[in-house]
């Protein structure tokens, strides 16, 4: 059976502050195969690594991200509210990930977080910065915004792109590859064997989020998903380790 990858959702995120360097450092070093990030657009629409659309709940600061320049943006405090242990992180640029994560022998999920607000040209500047650093042959773009999905396929459609959703529908798998999609990301209450099964027939990748529990990692790596979000990848390397035995032995 295909091996079920483990992202580091937004990193390490249950031992670091989301989305800054020391939670994708600690992802790095836990063995995971990938890492997810979540990317907004300040304000001077410079791409950073950030949730929420507003700066409340992970910084010092309160407001919008499309209010603010890059400059006051990262003058933020991103780690305190975490741990006074982390009170030196600032928001991290996509540039800057890129120029860490180049190096190291992972893959990648880009999460454009529009959703909420539709940044104007996010796809185009996020795609000309992955082509930069030569990351698109190891990275799937995703979003719960179809329009993102489909702008990105017609920007090129070879690019790896997925389907984010939380909401059953009939055929899902096929109504995410109709729209440019060649893979489907799905919370975890979606997950069944009849989903895998149509995601198979129509020729996508099937990833969960977002899998902390070992009760649901034993259930994508059974039913052989794709790939797994986990904000916890280090108990999940031990983990798929530990299950992967036991099939060997079955
Ligand atoms: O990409 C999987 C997961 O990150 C989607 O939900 O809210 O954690 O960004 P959220
Ligand atoms: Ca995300």
């Amino acid at each position: 059976m295909k091996k079920t990858l483990i992202y580091a959702h937004r990193g390490a995120s249950k031992l670091a502050p989301e989305n800054t360097m020391p939670a994708y450092q600690l992802a790095s070093e836990s063995g995971a195969d990938g890492i997810e990030i979540d990317v907004q657009l300040t304000k001077d629409r410079i791409p950073v690594l950030i949730h929420d659309e507003n700066v409340r709940r992970t910084t010092n600061g309160t407001g919008f991200v499309q209010e603010y320049t890059l400059d006051y943006i990262k003058k933020l405090d991103a780690g305190s509210w975490f741990s006074t242990k982390f009170s030196d992180c600032s928001i991290v640029t996509l540039e800057e990930f890129l120029c860490w994560f180049k190096f190291k022998p992972m893959v990648l999920n880009v999460e454009l977080k529009t959703n909420v607000i539709e940044y104007k040209e996010i796809e185009n500047i996020v795609y000309e910065a992955l082509a930069k650093h030569r990351m698109l042959n190891r990275t799937v773009i995703s979003s719960f915004n179809l329009n993102s999905i489909t702008r990105m396929h017609e920007i090129n459609p070879n690019v790896q792109t997925a389907f984010l959703t939380s909401t059953k529908r009939q055929n899902l798998a096929k109504f995410a590859k109709e729209n440019g999609s060649t893979s489907l990301h799905v919370k975890y209450r979606l997950l069944d064997k009849k989903l895998l099964k149509n995601c198979r027939r129509n020729d996508m990748s099937l990833r969960v989020y977002t899998i902390n529990r070992p009760s649901y990692m034993e259930k994508c790596f059974n039913l052989g998903c794709d790939g797994i979000f986990t904000d916890v990848p280090h108990e999940a390397v031990e983990y798929r380790k530990k299950f992967q035995k036991v099939s060997e032995q079955l």
